[in-house]
């Protein structure tokens, strides 16, 4: 049976700190909460928020609707072959949580994801990647209910629409569904990426190639760069990072001939916004409470009691001098409400 909390205060549920209140909040435990939750949003014909572990969120003002939080968070093995093995787990468990507990079993795929803050239902929301991965190279399915028609739904990998910081479920039906359990395919038989900047230089500090270090490698080079939430209130990088096309980075390229770059296919180049940013003298630098990160420029942080608005004049601003100092227009990646 669920509780419906009103006035709910949600600093301790977005990563940002930001301080503000939400009408309604409804915590689920279990699949018939979230039927019950549902039940109760027909009713009220009010906006709402399916809430995970707050850590891509950026609230702009108070959450004038009802906030649904999955917490069920059981993890089950749901096949196994000689090389791999299937585990689908429930929405509301924490996704590092999950990635300690595969590192220990011995499976392989998740690893480089160590150390992501937020909640397995999440995940495919934006297809969180890092080092070299994206969890889409790991998912065989997403499970979940749309929420008009209180009907479920079993999407397959290909079904997901992954890209780059994207998904079906931030594009077609973004707000439209609760992902309630996510089936991920991982490896028994080693495999290892380590391509990516500084990992194997971090992981030979470490000695052998194992799954643990590999682990311990990706969580101190993100403490090296990344803000702890707990001590500075940040959602990780604010921006994405933008893809231009080979004529616009050839132009780029004239001027700042050791800008880092990452082909994405035979015409388009990833840039990284932290690097624009941190050209363009923004790193360390404030306005009113909310600042850029001081060791990473795609990371804006709340120094204090900062506002949900003075986060997002300072994105504008920075959105405003990328534009005018490199003619690239650089967008949040934050889902700003
Ligand atoms: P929330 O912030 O609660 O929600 C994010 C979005 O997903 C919202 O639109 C929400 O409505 C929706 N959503 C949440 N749960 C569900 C559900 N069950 N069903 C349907 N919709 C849902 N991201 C990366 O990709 N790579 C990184 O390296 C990375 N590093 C980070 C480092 C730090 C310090 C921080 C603070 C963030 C970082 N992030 C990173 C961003 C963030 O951790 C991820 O996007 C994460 O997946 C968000 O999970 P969450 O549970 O906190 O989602
Ligand atoms: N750089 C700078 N100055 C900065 C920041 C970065 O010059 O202030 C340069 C770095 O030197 C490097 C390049 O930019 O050459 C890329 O930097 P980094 O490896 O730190 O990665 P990023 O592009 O800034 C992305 C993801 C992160 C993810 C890391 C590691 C996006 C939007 N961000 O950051 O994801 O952890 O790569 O794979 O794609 C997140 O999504 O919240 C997040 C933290």
């Amino acid at each position: 049976m669920i509780q419906i909390q009103h006035n709910f205060n949600l600093k301790a549920f977005n990563t940002f700190g930001i301080d503000i209140q939400a009408s309604e909040y409804i915590a689920c435990h279990i699949i018939d909460d979230i039927m019950e939750a549902l039940k109760h949003l027909s009713h009220r014909q009010k906006s709402y928020l399916i809430l995970g572990g707050g850590s891509n969120i950026l609230f702009s003002k108070a959450f004038d609707g009802i906030v649904i939080h999955p917490l069920l968070n059981k993890i089950k093995v749901v096949k196994e072959s000689s090389e791999h093995i299937w585990v689908e787990v429930e929405a509301g468990a924490v996704w590092d949580d999950f990635v300690a507990y595969c590192v220990d079993k011995d499976w392989y795929g998740i690893e480089n994801l160590s150390y992501i803050p937020g909640n397995i239902g999440a995940s495919p929301v934006q297809n969180i990647g890092a080092y070299g991965v994206e969890v889409k190279d790991c998912i065989e399915d997403v499970k979940g209910i749309y929420i008009d028609k209180v009907e479920s739904f079993q999407f397959s990998n290909k079904d997901c629409q992954f890209g780059y910081r994207q998904s079906i479920f931030k594009s077609e039906l973004k707000n439209k569904v609760i992902i309630t359990s996510v089936v991920f395919r991982l490896s028994k038989v080693q495999s290892f990426k380590l391509d990516y900047g500084s990992v194997k230089a971090e992981l030979e500090k470490k000695g052998e190639l194992t799954l643990h270090n590999v682990r311990n490698a990706i969580i101190d080079i993100r403490k090296s760069k990344l803000p702890e939430p707990e001590e500075l209130g940040n959602a990780g990088s604010f921006f994405k990072n933008p893809v231009i096309s080979k004529d616009a980075f050839n132009i780029l390229l004239k001027e700042y001939n050791e800008v880092p770059n990452y082909p994405v296919n035979n015409n388009m180049i990833k840039v990284p916004a932290g690097w624009l940013i941190d050209q363009a003298g923004w790193k360390g630098k404030s306005m009113g409470n909310a600042a850029v990160h001081t060791k990473q420029a795609l990371v804006l942080v709340n120094q204090g009691n900062a506002k949900g608005s003075e986060v997002i004049s300072l994105a504008n601003a920075i959105i405003d001098d990328i534009k005018s100092k490199f003619n690239i227009v650089i967008e949040p990646e934050v889902n700003i409400l």
